[in-house]
């Protein structure tokens, strides 16, 4: 089976490329970032996303290429659909109907008073960025045989330290002597790339279809979170506060979207590696 993956250089996109490439024919592509093997292709050029699909002729497209910072995709509009909905479109339009799609989505398609949501649960996103990606969920679920994976806040090791994503923040943040100010409010449920890796095989080995949640079970704030790094570091954090960050931000968080696992548990998979597991591999890459 050949496999396209889309946003290969980014940080869920690599550790699908690695996960896959031992079973699959794997083309890997990124934009700004890619280098070696992961080659450069803009996605908000249509006609050249075009000939690229029309080319490579994938049996199955992993699209994790988005932007996913909801206070950029609440600014930009339509900067954000030219990238998170356009591609979708053209996407579906160029497969044949027999190619398959997984396409990354997330639990800010909730609106965060209900938790926790099924895969069923009614969307109603409160950010651009979460309604970006219900349009491309639709676009994708018109196709027979195609999956929309939903996944919460992103978590993962390496392969440097600073590569390590939100666990590296915290761990610097902890480890300095600033006052910071840490949100106490929103619940996240951080969920490890390798895991969600592991998802995207099972599901493509399964020959699955529809709509999946993938996550860890374990629900903090970041102010939790950060005081889960601090014990597993033994170290004082006087000087981080806890507060209440959402009357700051531009893109309004849901408070609790915590996503059930059902349909994936329903089939035997389970994430198997906690937050103090991944931290404390980072805490390992640190010196
Ligand atoms: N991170 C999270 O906590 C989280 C939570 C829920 C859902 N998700 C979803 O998971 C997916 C992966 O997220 P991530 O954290 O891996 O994101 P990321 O690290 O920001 O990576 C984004 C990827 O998209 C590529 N990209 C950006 N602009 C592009 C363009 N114009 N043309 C082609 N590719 C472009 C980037 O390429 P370059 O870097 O090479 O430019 C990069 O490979 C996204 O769909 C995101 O919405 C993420």
């Amino acid at each position: 089976m050949k496999i396209l993956v889309t946003g290969a250089s980014g940080f869920l996109g690599r550790a699908v490329v690695e996960e896959l490439q031992e079973t699959f024919r794997v083309a890997a592509l990124g934009h700004q970032h890619a280098e070696g093997h992961i080659r450069s292709l803009d996605l908000r050029d249509a006609m050249a996303w075009r000939s690229e699909l029309e080319e490579a002729a994938p049996d199955l497209v992993v699209h994790c290429a988005a932007y996913r910072d909801p206070d950029f995709c609440e600014r930009y509009q339509e900067e954000t659909r030219r990238l998170n909905i356009t591609p979708l479109r053209v996407l579906a339009d160029s497969l044949p109907p027999t190619a398959r799609v997984i396409f990354i989505s997330t639990d800010y398609v909730f609106d965060g008073q209900n938790a926790p949501y099924r895969e069923e649960s009614a969307r109603h996103p409160i950010n651009f960025y979460g309604q970006s990606k219900l349009e491309a969920e639709d676009i994708v679920l018109e196709r027979a045989q195609s999956v929309v994976l939903r996944i919460p806040l992103l978590m993962g090791c390496g392969p440097t330290f600073d590569q390590s994503g939100l666990i590296a923040k915290m761990i610097q943040s902890v480890r300095s002597e600033e006052l910071a100010e840490l949100d106490d409010r929103i619940l996240r449920f951080p969920t490890d790339i390798t895991d969600i890796a592991r998802a995207i095989r099972f599901l493509i080995e399964s020959n699955a279809a529809g709509i999946y949640h993938a996550t860890q079970s374990e629900g903090k704030t970041q102010y939790g979170w950060a005081m889960t790094i601090a014990s597993l570091m033994g170290q004082a954090v006087d000087h981080i506060r806890p507060v209440d960050a959402t009357e700051t931000r531009i893109a309004a968080r849901p408070l609790n979207s915590q996503l059930a696992m059902d349909r994936l548990q329903r089939v035997g998979f389970v994430p198997q590696n906690s937050f103090e597991h991944v931290a404390r591999k980072v805490l390992a890459l640190e010196s």
